[in-house]
């Protein structure tokens, strides 16, 4: 069976900085708020660009770091919560704007764990060694965020990140694992980008907002009990324990959820390295940023064996155990 290897990582994140002190002069916070409650200190917001031109800059950035040519892509999926549009998908305009003619393109809207749903996705649509595909989790949320509401405006940022993958042959392919969970039942607790129906026969006098709503003490309870039960799972199916893994790569909704995750499985804090302190909550988007960055650093190298886990929005888990 063809499964995937990751060939390549790439991020991009929009130049302009807002720091908790800017907030303040837009609504009732303040940055030791901020800080102890999720550990953010700067996020950064788009000020013309929107998803797809984020999710093209990373998606160039793949072909040129691989050298791999626009018409060897066979597929690209783009996980968002905050496409452009309905339709065209996201990933559609990123394989109109690379010109690769050969690929189908597509997008997956699993909120936090969209990334590593998406990845899940694409290890399986691989059939043949030499195949190539692009996975990109690229978000805008600052539309999606009600910039008079300091419970959810804090917590968000913008970026986008993602791999260049490669079908390979039994023996150096790297999922050992995955877990992907949803709680459909508790979707209440977080909701963002509503559609008000207006059409003319609508008789329905609907209240709803297209911001992000949330129920954050929910959402960090479901975090820290979920997660680690995936995280678990998934070991036992890769026949690993917690002691196996190098790194544990978080979406970076929160430093206090992180920190929480390594006490619940009884492991040190420098294992989950974190930069949710520089671009906030980018929800399908952080885990690519966080691995680009520990494989630029080389904190992530060759051999190392690392757990990526998403969640969020659905509600969803999404945890993959991949051998670097
Ligand atoms: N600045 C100052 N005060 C604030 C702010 C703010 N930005 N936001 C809320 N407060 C106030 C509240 O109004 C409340 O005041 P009150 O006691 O007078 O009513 C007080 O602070 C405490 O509010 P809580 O909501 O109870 O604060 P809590 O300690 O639960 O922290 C937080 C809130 C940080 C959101 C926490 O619940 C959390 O981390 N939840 C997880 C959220 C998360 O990670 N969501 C994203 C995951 S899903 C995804 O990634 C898309």
């Amino acid at each position: 069976m063809i499964r995937m290897v990751i060939k390549e990582t790439a991020h991009y994140i929009p130049k302009r900085v807002v720091n908790n002190d800017d907030l303040t002069m837009y609504m009732d916070t303040s940055d030791e708020w901020i800080k102890t409650r999720t550990g953010i200190e700067n996020r950064h917001i788009v000020t013309s660009e929107n998803t797809s031109d984020l999710a093209i800059k990373v998606a160039q950035t793949l072909l040129i770091k691989s050298n791999v040519s626009a018409e060897q892509i066979s597929f690209i999926i783009v996980a968002t919560m905050s496409p452009d549009y309905t339709t065209p998908s996201v990933a559609a305009q990123v394989q109109g704007a690379l010109q690769a003619s050969n690929a189908f393109a597509f997008d997956v809207n699993a909120a936090c764990s969209g990334f590593t749903y998406a990845l899940s996705i694409a290890n399986r649509m691989l059939s043949k060694p030499s195949q190539y595909g692009i996975v990109v989790g690229a978000e805008v949320l600052s539309k999606l965020v009600d910039w008079q509401d300091r419970t959810t405006a804090v917590l968000f940022g913008d970026g986008a990140g993602g791999v260049l993958i490669q079908g390979q042959a039994e023996g150096n392919q790297q999922v050992l694992a995955e877990d992907l969970v949803t709680l459909g039942e508790k979707s209440n607790s977080l909701k963002a980008g509503y559609r008000l129906n207006e059409n003319i026969f609508s008789d329905k006098n609907d209240t709803q907002t297209g911001y992000f709503e949330m129920v954050g003490r929910d959402i960090y309870a479901f975090a820290t009990r979920e997660v680690p039960k995936s995280i678990k799972r998934a070991l036992a199916r890769a026949n690993l324990t917690v002691n196996d893994i190098d790194k544990f790569v978080i979406h970076q909704a929160n430093g206090r959820i992180i920190e929480k995750l390594a006490k619940e499985l009884g492991l040190a804090k420098t294992l989950f390295p974190t930069n949710v302190a520089k671009y906030g909550n980018t929800s399908a988007a952080s885990i690519p940023i966080l691995l680009d960055e520990l494989v630029q650093a080389n904190e992530i190298t060759i051999g190392d064996t690392i757990v990526m886990v998403g969640f969020g929005g659905g509600l969803t888990v999404g945890t993959m155990i991949i051998k670097y």
